[in-house]
């Protein structure tokens, strides 16, 4: 299949993409969309032969269930029932936005999408082309990641096309995502009216954009779902293990004195802040260095670059990437998370 790629670089194009891409949406078949986070395999979430496509390109197991995208809150009702109050002042807080809802799921939505669980992920993006082809579309549209299963998230037309390319009739190039890693996915509990000083809880099942320290603000945060060490198998849906991997294995060190290099080995590093002289990257002679916020370590930038950093080190075909950790608080979660599990072989 030949893989069309548009661009959404201002109205008038924006608009022909999206008329397109709702096209196919309607008659049953699937487009990588860009979002604020990363770029998604979109399929119309209502119609289960549309969504089994996106399964079997993806080459995703069926136990893992995927993320709804709404209109807006107003539209949570349409795929999720007994939400809980405190859902809405969260929507006031982060819709559009790179937040997602784990919620219980009315019949309508097909089991394909929440792989026979009682609950489903809803989220808002507010990518003008995401948001603009919901919208048109008028009903909810599953989008996972537009990657092959496994393995690193795109974060741009040009990574959705290396992973997916001769799969898909088309993806709409939006240029890059935002934040550069995939929302943020809380359960909300309402508060105990009895209690002392009454706070919504919120649990973080993935670290994000919306961060812990964004979330404490409105409730009570727990963290959860925090990768296993390598070897463990708690295997349930949500929960895969080894995930954002790139082919190359991938070590994440918590200290420069922990990187002993073996005689003959290839390595490439994934340094955060970079030229620091008590850091990484004097330790060795890489074989090539990628930094993920030069000069800064600001943690946006660090963000925004991790996919597509990986990739690039990946292409190169070294025997190990070395990857340094960064802190764990705000969006250093995020990218900590998503190293941890890249690093767990699957
Ligand atoms: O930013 C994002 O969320 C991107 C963009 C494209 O929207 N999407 C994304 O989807 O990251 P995906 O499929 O790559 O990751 C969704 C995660 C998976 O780990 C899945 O297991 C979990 O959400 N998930 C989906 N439904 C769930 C549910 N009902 N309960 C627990 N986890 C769920
Ligand atoms: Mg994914």
């Amino acid at each position: 299949m030949e893989t069309k790629i548009l661009s959404a670089d201002d109205t008038d194009s924006t608009n022909a993409a999206v008329d397109e891409a709702v096209a196919i949406l309607n008659e049953g078949g699937v487009v990588a969309l860009p979002t604020e986070t990363v770029y998604g395999l979109a399929a119309d979430a209502m119609n289960a032969d549309a969504v089994a496509q996106v399964f079997a390109i993806k080459e995703r197991p069926s136990f893992d269930p995927l993320i709804v995208h709404v209109q807006g809150p107003e539209y949570l009702d349409e795929v999720a029932k007994d939400i809980p109050e405190s859902v809405y002042e969260l929507t006031d807080a982060f819709w559009p936005g790179a937040l997602t809802f784990i919620l219980p799921r009315t019949e309508s939505v097909p089991d394909i999408v929440t792989a026979g669980l009682d609950t489903v992920a809803v989220r808002m993006s507010g990518n003008p082309v995401m948001k603009a082809v919901v919208e048109k579309l008028g009903r909810p549209v599953a989008a996972p990641s537009a990657n092959r299963f496994g393995r690193i998230s795109p974060t741009s037309a040009a990574a959705v096309e290396e992973e997916l390319g001769g799969k898909i009739p088309l993806i709409i190039n939006g240029g890059a995502c935002h934040w550069g890693v995939e929302s943020t996915i809380v359960r909300v509990e309402d508060p105990v009216p009895t209690h002392d000083k009454p706070k919504i809880r919120i649990t973080v099942l993935r670290a994000g954009p919306v961060t812990v320290e964004d979330l404490k603000k409105l409730g009570r945060v727990r963290v959860e779902n925090e990768p296993a060490a390598s070897g463990e198998t708690p295997e349930a849906p949500g929960r895969v293990e080894s995930h954002y991997a790139p082919a190359t294995p991938l070590r994440l060190l918590s200290s420069p004195k922990d990187f002993v290099p073996e005689e003959g080995k290839r390595y490439a590093l994934m340094s955060f802040r970079g030229l620091d002289k008590d850091g990484y990257v004097p330790l060795h002679k890489w074989e090539h260095v990628e930094i993920l916020s030069p000069g800064s370590g600001k943690l946006p930038e660090a963000a925004v670059r991790l996919f597509h950093v990986m990739r690039k080190l990946d292409a190169l075909g070294v025997d190990e990437i070395i990857a340094e950790p960064v802190r764990d608080h705000l969006l250093g979660r995020a990218i900590l998370e998503r190293l941890k599990r890249a690093a767990i072989k699957g």
